[in-house]
């Protein structure tokens, strides 16, 4: 048995304040990446404006900034609590660009043993023609690659981005996390014929895929969207949303929109949580207490929008049996809808959003953001305080004193 004597504080007090004095100073100090936005400052407006004209397409620019000045210090502080996030340099890096076409959109997965980051382009994208006709990609970027380049604005053309050809070909991917040293996706499926399914792929080439899940009893699922491993139990937890057929690659859809539970040891596939919209993303809290559902109810695909529905966050508990009870409403979001999302090992929870991402604490106050003017719909944490963002037409890397909940895909 070991024993350890500590020191009293008391005898170190003089030093411990003369060293607040000291450090305190610093630690708030604002990075020179980083604005204040104070929330109060805009609670009353001298013009507002009825819904067919501000409504939740509208990046809001709070009155004395312009999209160019909170593009220039894009890590927004909403509360002092963000600045624990962003460290002393935050840094955000532009590493891709496509001009039309929408490369990069979600499922952002960090490869450890190789140090590469996956993520699809945009199924049902009408700029990228996938969908029905074809199927939408799967890429990836190497980090050491991205390394050399976090001290630019703007990295466009140092980083390949390189196609990921995945064998037989994982159709229409749309969410992908880590599982068993492999990734597995959410197919949304394509056409009458080719039903949504779970795929796993290996994450060195020859990127072979097998199909673990293609059917709930026989029935086709609508179409799979976001994917979570449970940080305990490891079963996969995935959302089945009518995206698809609100995109026109996908029949009339043949179930409710549910969040589902499965089994890969034994195959048993449940009903985690039902009574959604659209159910979009999902993701647990570093130590599986709960269990976070984005609705994105208000998108309705290439239908429009109906801004009276929800573009919430949901939280539920996760019991002792991995069901999910207590859900309770933890989010509204303005612009857009919350789409990816992730928490950081603090709990802490981002999610993708109409403006790029929007931080909450655990009690869902808005803390902060990093904003890029524009949608992002994925992103994730890739080691070393690194995010890497998907925002359509461009790819982004952010910088960040907070780390990521890494989800070990070993059993
Ligand atoms: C939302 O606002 C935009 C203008 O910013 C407008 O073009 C659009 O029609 C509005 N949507 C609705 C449903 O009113
Ligand atoms: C599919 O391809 C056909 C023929 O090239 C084209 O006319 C159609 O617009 C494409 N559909 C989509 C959704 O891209
Ligand atoms: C970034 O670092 C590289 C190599 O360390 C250097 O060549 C380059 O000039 C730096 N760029 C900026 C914008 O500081
Ligand atoms: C890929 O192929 C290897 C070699 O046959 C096999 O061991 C592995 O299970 C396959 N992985 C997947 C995800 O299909």
């Amino acid at each position: 048995m070991l024993s350890y004597s500590l020191p009293s504080a008391g005898r170190f007090l003089p030093l411990l304040l003369l060293l607040e004095q000291l450090i305190v100073p610093t630690v708030w100090a604002l990075p020179s990446q980083a604005q204040v936005i104070s929330q109060k400052s805009f609670n009353v407006l001298s013009v507002t404006k009825p819904p067919t004209e501000v409504n939740g397409t509208n990046v809001f620019i709070p009155p004395g900034s312009t999209l160019e000045s909170l593009l220039e210090r894009p890590f927004h502080v909403y509360d002092d609590e963000f600045l624990g996030i962003l460290g002393e340099k935050p840094h955000l890096t532009r590493i891709a660009h496509s001009s039309k076409d929408p490369l990069f959109h979600e499922a952002v997965v960090w490869y450890k043993e190789s140090n590469e980051v996956f993520f699809v382009q945009n199924a049902g994208s009408p700029d990228a023609g996938t969908g029905l006709n074809k199927s939408s990609i799967i890429e990836k970027v190497d980090l050491e690659e991205v390394a050399a380049v976090t001290n630019m604005t703007n990295a466009v053309g140092h980083v390949k981005v390189q196609t990921v050809p995945s064998s037989p070909m994982v159709v229409n991917p749309n969410g992908g996390t880590n599982f068993r040293g492999n990734i597995i996706y959410g197919g949304e499926g394509q056409g009458d014929n080719i039903g949504p399914a779970l795929w796993v792929m290996s994450p060195k080439a020859p990127y072979n895929t097998t199909i673990l899940l293609n059917n709930y009893f026989g029935r086709q699922f609508n179409s799979l969207n976001d994917i979570a491993v449970h940080p305990k139990n490891k079963d996969v937890y995935f959302i089945d949303v009518t995206y698809a057929y609100l995109q026109d690659f996908r029949p009339s859809p043949g179930l409710p929109n549910e969040v589902y539970r499965f089994n890969p040891d034994t195959g048993a596939v449940t009903i985690a949580a039902d009574g959604f919209i659209r159910p979009n993303g999902l993701t647990f809290s570093p130590d599986g207490k709960y269990a976070y559902v984005t609705d994105t109810g208000s998108a309705k695909g290439f239908y429009g929008n109906d801004y009276t529905k929800p573009a919430s966050i949901y939280r539920f508990d996760v019991v002792e049996d991995g069901t999910l009870e207590n859900r309770k409403t933890f989010a509204y979001v303005s612009p857009g809808i919350p789409d990816g999302i992730n928490c950081d090992t603090q709990g802490n929870v981002y999610a993708g959003c109409g403006d790029g991402i929007q931080v909450w604490n655990p009690s869902g106050k808005l803390i902060g953001k990093i904003f890029l003017g524009t949608t992002s719909a994925g992103f994730n944490f890739v080691g070393n305080g690194g995010i890497v963002i998907t925002a359509e037409t461009d790819l982004y890397y952010a910088n960040v004193a907070a780390q990521g909940a890494y989800v070990e895909s070993e059993m």
